[in-house]
């Protein structure tokens, strides 16, 4: 069975008024998040391991002691979450009663993306984070926890339109976030790619022709020395979406196919693909393994069952990828 997302309807919860003038409220939608796992075996190539599951249901953390547990105290601030692996951690997020907050350059996004939520659930703010100014102290107010998926085309693109290049995204904008962040934070997950620290080498080069790769590493530098609690996520070539044409009905039926098996390296050897599912599902669950702190992990899912989101088979992932 292939990670299934699919969608419930939940009681309506009543809007509060927005404590900032840039916070929205959002309309409500609830759904329950199903995919599959179990019996661990590990590859013995390189730093690289994976595990290999059954099928199982994933249901809401208070039906399902592996998931991760769901925590009032916990507030993540997802930037980028309108992107292909940010929905898929706003939905993950939301199905979990983490509560949310969103730095988005396009708050109708979020509207037409996740539907309303009371101001207790999901929270969104505008921001750009190429302007510094964008990002006012109000919007990481009582943040503990951030994962960070913003990004723009490696080649010139529609999307560069604005001046919304590599350089500006992944290098100056992961820069005035990081500084932007309050130093009681938890956890900052990052984002960022394989074949950074190789962007002069072929085939690596071709891909940072306008600077990604390169860019992405200076992103991952200044959070590296920022003194944060971080983790960066290195994923390979991104399959299954972006969703981003998209509403939530539609996101939620998205599938991993047969990829769900899980590989996590370090040191930038590994190569290959990996489904935005098992990223986003990297990221959140990274925000609660201690192993993974100060650290980054390269991130590949192949054909196999998969972790899904039992937390105690991530950490042994995490946990294998440094042993070696
Ligand atoms: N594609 C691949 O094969 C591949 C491989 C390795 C790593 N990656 C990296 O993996 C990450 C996720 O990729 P993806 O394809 O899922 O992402 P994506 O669909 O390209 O989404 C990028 C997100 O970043 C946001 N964003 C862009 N510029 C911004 C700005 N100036 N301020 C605030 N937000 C901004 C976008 O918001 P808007 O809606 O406002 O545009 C969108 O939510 C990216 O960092 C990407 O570079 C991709």
């Amino acid at each position: 069975m292939a990670f299934r997302l699919s969608l419930t309807s939940t009681p309506n919860f009543q809007i509060s008024t927005p404590k900032h003038p840039r916070q929205l409220p959002l309309p409500l939608l609830g759904f329950q998040l199903k995919c599959c796992s179990n019996s661990i075996s590990r590859s013995k190539a390189g730093a690289v391991h994976a595990v290999q599951q059954e099928q199982e249901v994933l249901q809401s953390p208070a039906s399902d002691s592996n998931s991760v547990p769901s925590s009032s105290s916990k507030l993540v601030l997802v930037v980028g979450g309108t992107g292909g692996v940010g929905q898929l951690v706003v939905a993950s997020l939301l199905d979990r009663n983490i509560k949310s907050r969103l730095l988005l350059r396009d708050t109708e996004k979020a509207t037409a993306l996740f539907g309303e939520h009371d101001q207790e659930t999901l929270q969104v703010f505008k921001g750009d984070t190429r302007n510094p100014e964008d990002l006012d102290p109000s919007i990481f107010e009582g943040v503990t926890h951030v994962i960070c998926c913003t990004g723009t085309t490696a080649f010139p693109s529609k999307r560069w339109s604005g001046d919304n290049t590599p350089e500006k995204v992944d290098w100056e904008g992961v820069r005035n976030l990081v500084s932007a962040l309050p130093r009681s934070l938890k956890r900052i997950v990052l984002v960022s790619s394989v074949g950074v620290t190789k962007f002069n080498e072929l085939p690596w080069s071709v891909m940072n022709l306008f600077g990604v790769l390169k860019y992405k590493k200076m992103g991952e530098d200044v959070l590296c020395n920022s003194g944060l609690p971080f983790t960066i996520i290195r994923p390979g070539r991104l399959t299954d979406g972006p969703y981003t044409s998209y509403d939530l009905n539609t996101l939620l039926k998205a599938t991993a196919g047969q990829r769900r098996a899980v590989l996590i390296g370090q040191g930038d050897t590994l190569v290959g693909e990996v489904s935005r599912l098992v990223v986003a599902e990297a990221c959140i669950q990274a925000l609660d393994i201690e192993c993974t702190e100060g650290k980054i992990f390269e991130v590949n899912s192949v054909e196999g069952e998969g972790p899904g989101s039992d937390q105690q088979k991530w950490r042994e992932l995490f946990k294998a990828a440094q042993a070696q």
